[in-house]
């Protein structure tokens, strides 16, 4: 069956759950790796006060014991800070009709899932679509990644992630492995402190302007061997697993993988990376593959951008149309994030490890981490010096 994982809860309910199936028995986990991708999830400026009263309760419900997976599914649950005061809006046995009236919510806001979702579960309060298309739900799929990237570690896998660009304003790509160390600790994504500045003074404008905004961010995932994923079917191919894992995140609008859309307009001479052996190893001097090559890793580093649109919910609200008065109205004002570039990265790192953990279980099987590692590894040897010793 491979890896899979489901959450379930509302922005405002009692809380979120993931429950995580075929983790290899004998993974090593700590609640301080869960906790701190949660609070990197929450991390950034320009986030609304939500982002601030959250704590992120993290209880476990089973599949570890004495700090490893068993093999059975992990289950984890996430409480909701401010949850009592939205017991009776939400309550899933009989809603207090006031108290729902004065949450709810009938203009909706353009750009985000509320008149789609309204129109296609038949709710005239389209609270009941926001609540669970809200980026909330995303911290249970952090949780469900973070559990997958330290299989990967004990595979040799990293995955990092790195905010390259705010409305408009850059901040300097990593290159090294302190780059992108410094990156997963910035509270705005970014490898170089000096970028951060100009990045706050943009959010901040933004945010006096009653405005939002998006950006891009790249995730790493290094250590891979070559012939992770495969060319065999369409929906083996690695690069379309990861590009529909990142673009499930709410609000990621474009994908790309190494040089991507700039690929298209050069020559394939200044495309393609040349194949080199060198030091009894196959190698690759350049990597505008973004280390992917036929819907498998190559060996190279693997590089996936993501472009986020900005926030749907402004102050500001856009023309909009009220359901329960019928006549035109502002969108919905919901306390929000100006930008949220920065947490959509910790999101993306989840999705990739996720994603690059789903290929690996699929190739390499495993009950035991212990057996998985000794299959992965004994293949990343072959894989790496592939026919060149006699
Ligand atoms: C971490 C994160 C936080 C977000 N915060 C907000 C927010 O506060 N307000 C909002 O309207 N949208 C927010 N979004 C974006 C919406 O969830 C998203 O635009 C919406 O669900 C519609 O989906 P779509 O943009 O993919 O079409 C956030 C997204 C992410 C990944």
């Amino acid at each position: 069956m491979g890896l899979r994982f489901l959450t379930s809860g509302e922005s405002h309910g009692r809380g979120l759950l993931a429950v995580v199936e075929g983790l290899p028995a004998g993974i090593p986990v700590s609640r301080e790796h869960l906790e701190r991708a949660l609070a990197r999830r929450r991390r950034g400026f320009g986030r609304g006060g939500r982002a601030a009263v959250e704590r992120d309760e993290l209880e476990v419900w089973g599949g570890l014991r004495d700090g490893r997976t068993t093999g059975a599914p992990v289950g984890i649950s996430i409480a909701n800070a401010e949850r009592e005061l939205w017991d009776e809006a939400m309550n899933p046995w009989a809603v207090n009709a006031e108290a729902a009236r004065l949450r709810a919510v009938t203009s909706p806001r353009p750009g985000h899932a509320d008149l789609p979702g309204g129109v296609k579960f038949g709710h005239l309060d389209m609270r009941a679509v926001l609540e669970r298309a809200s980026a909330r739900s995303t911290a249970p799929r952090t949780a469900a990644g973070a559990l997958a990237a330290l299989m990967l570690e004990e595979l040799g896998i990293s995955v990092r992630g790195a905010v390259e660009s705010i409305g408009g304003v850059t901040a300097r790509a990593p290159e090294c492995f302190e780059d992108w160390a410094r990156a997963s600790l910035s509270p705005l994504g970014v490898a170089f402190a000096q970028d951060e500045e100009a990045l706050r003074e943009r959010i901040a404008r933004a945010d006096e302007e009653g405005d939002s905004l998006g950006g891009t961010f790249v995730i790493s995932i290094a250590g891979a061997p070559p012939g992770i994923g495969s060319f065999t079917e369409w929906d083996r191919r690695l690069d379309g697993l990861l590009g529909q894992a990142i673009l499930s995140i709410p609000g990621i609008k474009g994908v790309e993988f190494g040089a991507g859309f700039a690929a298209a307009g050069l020559p394939g001479s200044q495309v393609h990376d040349p194949i080199v052996v060198d030091g009894g190893r196959w190698t690759r001097p350049t990597n505008r593959a973004g280390g992917l090559e036929g819907g498998m890793s190559n060996g190279g580093e693997i590089l996936v951008r993501a472009a986020m649109k900005p926030i749907p919910t402004m102050r500001r609200g856009l023309p909009s149309y009220d359901v329960a008065s019928r006549s035109p109205s502002e969108g919905h004002a919901e306390r929000g994030d100006v930008c949220a570039v920065p947490s959509a990265c910790v999101v993306g790192e989840a999705m990739a490890a996720w994603t690059m953990a789903c290929a690996v279980i699929e190739q390499f099987g495993g009950d035991r981490m212990d057996d998985l590692a000794q299959r992965f590894m004994l293949y990343r040897r072959r894989a790496e010096g592939w026919n060149l010793h006699a």
